[in-house]
């Protein structure tokens, strides 16, 4: 027994000697050479999320890991350490109460016995910090490369994409669902590692004390484990409710905000305070729901390692009464099936988390798996700008197969031409110029630009080709500066902006405010009128230099003064270059080459100011309407004048 125990102490000491040096030259000696600091600077680490997706959930977590494989495997064998150090200490414990309290000789050694205690528990916790460093690094990288990974994969998604996907369920798949993939790999996987090696560690130490006593002890494990699975397949289901409903919720709160200003002009802020009650309150019920089942594992697992510590703590004390085993062995045994308990239920615990994460990985790889607008795509690169010659022939379209919204559309158009389309609200001015760009593809007839069909040039080339002022513009909350140069790949001087600036005839307002072009110009630029707002969107575009302009109704928030100067510096600005404009407004459209009246899709007439106003028809009709409201708006003035 004596040479037994001075063995196990022996090899103790040699262990704990050696996982000290092992930890220090880890730790504080390569620095350098740690891994997690190695992967915390680099974020990409030759990964490709797409390689990721895995119909096996599990498989595909593990995917995820690339590049941190190496730092989490090291995790996890720290953790084994330290499940041994904890181990070695119930080893000790026995050594202690079996030899060295029962014989006075041996009272020299207890300075070493409580040495060893302390160097034990040190190595230890050295072991689980380590490991949890490991671990935090793993779990943080993992998280960060992903967001980066959605944040530019979601603005590379088509416009049909972000047509169809909620932007609330956007950002709670980069948000919530990524950091539920964080806890995974910084909690649940790692507490698998830890769970099993203290599991395995004890069990190993339990059967080398005792076999009869070691296979009790782990009789509950497969109750243990079928319960978990009955409560994993619950919870997995339950959390994936809970998700889809946060996403909703997310929605309302994001549309709420963005549209604070038509609440509170229509007074709706009750209707929509209810309607987000009631999605609050849904979640509330799936979350309920999520938290009582997972409450309700551990008291049921109490029970079941409570009766189980029972029969281990009666049955090892009627064995250490009829004197087949030792107290020290019994007090070990006792110490070890605690631990082995311990990291039973837990492993349940974690079993039952996991499916968070494992619901997570599900939603995050939907939006991955989408394919990305290849914008590179296309065979067609000509090396310089350019010409401008659009030709329709025959275009159809359709945002689905059942919803066609332009057909047969027939337009030729020389290059520096200005052509101008005019028609009833919804007929498809938007969607025409849409094509251009390649936003959304045609889907019948051709369409030729420079005699190329347009899907054979790169998506990028044509935007950088064609500039759109949009209908509706969108401004960052940046400085005016910022924003006329977005988009603009080159150095660009003062005068470059206050020349773009002019021909929009926005320079002057600027120059107005209290910071001029610095001015900050607040979310979606809150702080411009419409009018202003719609300049600044054409000098930002004029900036760009385009080969082709489309400007879709870019002036309707424009006083007729300020358009007709637009107008003017634009027709000196756009010589040359072929230019789409969309307008309300028959003024704004009268000097064009080619004026295509539009109704529910297709082209109703075409012709240029003067071949319309000879033939009867929309045109005729609607420059008459307007030509009378001015002559009355005139009459009016004068009125008021005298
Ligand atoms: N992203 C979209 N997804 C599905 N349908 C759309 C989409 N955008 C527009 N539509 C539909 O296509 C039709 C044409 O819309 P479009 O925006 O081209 O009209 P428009 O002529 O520009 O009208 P307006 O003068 O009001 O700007 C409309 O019926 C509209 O409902
Ligand atoms: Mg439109």
């Amino acid at each position: 027994m004596i040479t037994d125990t001075n063995q196990v102490w022996i090899t103790l000491q040699i262990g704990a000697l050696t996982s000290i040096v092992v930890y220090l030259t880890l730790t504080w000696l390569m620095p350098g050479r740690i891994p997690c600091r190695r992967l915390a600077l680099n974020s990409s680490l030759g990964y490709d999320p797409k390689k990721t997706l895995s119909q096996n959930r599990l498989l595909g977590l593990w995917r995820l890991l690339t590049g941190y494989r190496l730092a989490y495997t090291m995790a996890t064998l720290c953790l084994a350490v330290s499940a041994l150090a904890k181990t070695g200490t119930f080893y000790l414990l026995r050594y202690l109460v079996d030899e060295v309290l029962t014989r006075s000789e041996l009272v020299g050694r207890l300075t070493w016995v409580a040495l060893g205690f302390v160097l034990l528990a040190g190595l230890e916790g050295g072991f689980t910090f380590l490991s949890g460093r490991l671990a935090a690094a793993t779990a943080e990288g993992v998280a960060r490369r992903l967001r980066n990974y959605l944040f530019d994969h979601i603005q590379r998604l088509s416009f049909t994409y972000h047509d169809r996907m909620q932007t609330g369920e956007l950002l709670e798949r980069s948000t919530s669902d990524v950091e539920s993939l964080r806890n995974f790999f910084a909690d649940q996987a790692i507490g698998v590692g830890r769970v099993v090696s203290l599991f395995g560690t004890n069990l190993a130490a339990l059967i080398n004390l005792n076999p009869s006593l070691a296979l009790l002890s782990i009789a509950v494990v497969p109750i243990i484990v079928a319960m978990s699975i009955v409560f994993f397949r619950r919870l997995h289901a339950v959390y994936e409710a809970y998700q889809d409903q946060e996403a909703k919720l997310s929605t309302t709160l994001q549309e709420n905000l963005t549209g604070v200003r038509v609440v509170k002009a229509f007074a709706r802020q009750d209707f929509e305070r209810d309607k987000f009650e009631k999605e609050n309150w849904a979640k509330f019920r799936c979350g309920k729901r999520f938290f009582t089942i997972h409450s309700l594992y551990w008291p049921v697992s109490d029970v079941i390692c409570g009766l189980q510590m029972l029969a281990c703590v009666w049955i090892g004390a009627l064995r250490v009464m009829d004197g087949s085993i030792s107290v020290g062995t019994y007090v070990a045994y006792i110490n070890m099936v605690l631990w082995i308990i311990w990291p039973m239920r837990n492993l349940g615990r974690l079993i039952v988390q996991m499916s968070t994460g494992l619901v997570s990985y599900g939603r995050v790889i939907e939006v991955i798996r989408e394919e990305r607008e290849p914008l590179d795509e296309g065979d067609c690169h000509p090396a310089g700008a350019l010409r401008g010659e659009v030709v329709f022939d025959h275009v159809g379209f359709g945002y689905s197969a059942e919803h066609r919204v332009l057909e047969d559309i027939d337009l030729r158009c020389a290059p520096g031409q200005v052509v101008a389309l005019l028609g009833s609200t919804g007929s498809g001015k938007t969607t025409l110029v849409n094509l251009l760009p390649r936003f959304y593809d045609y889907t019948s007839g051709l369409l030729t630009l420079d005699g190329v069909d347009l899907k054979r040039y790169p998506r990028h080339y044509l935007r950088q080709q064609i500039g759109i002022v949009e209908q509706e513009p969108f401004l960052f909350s940046r400085s005016i500066r910022e924003n006329v140069t977005y988009g603009v790949q080159r150095m660009v001087s003062q005068d470059e902006i206050e020349a773009a600036a002019r021909a929009a005839a926005i320079h002057d307002d600027i120059l107005t405010f209290p910071n001029g072009y610095d001015t900050v110009v607040g979310e979606k630029g809150v702080m411009l009128s419409g009018g202003q707002k719609q300049r600044v969107a054409i000098a930002r575009t004029l900036l760009r230099d385009p080969r082709i302009l489309i400007l879709d109704d870019s002036t309707s928030s424009v006083d007729t003064e300020t358009e007709q100067e637009i107008r003017e510096a634009l027709q000196h600005l756009m010589q040359g270059r072929t230019t789409f404009i969309i307008a309300h407004r028959i003024q704004s459209v009268m000097s064009a080459d080619l004026i295509l009246v539009m109704d529910r899709g297709r082209v109703v007439q075409r012709g240029t100011h003067e071949t319309l106003m000879e033939q009867p028809g929309t045109y005729r009709q609607v420059y008459d309407l307007q030509a009378s409201i001015e002559v009355e708006l005139e009459k009016e003035i004068a009125c008021v004048a005298k």
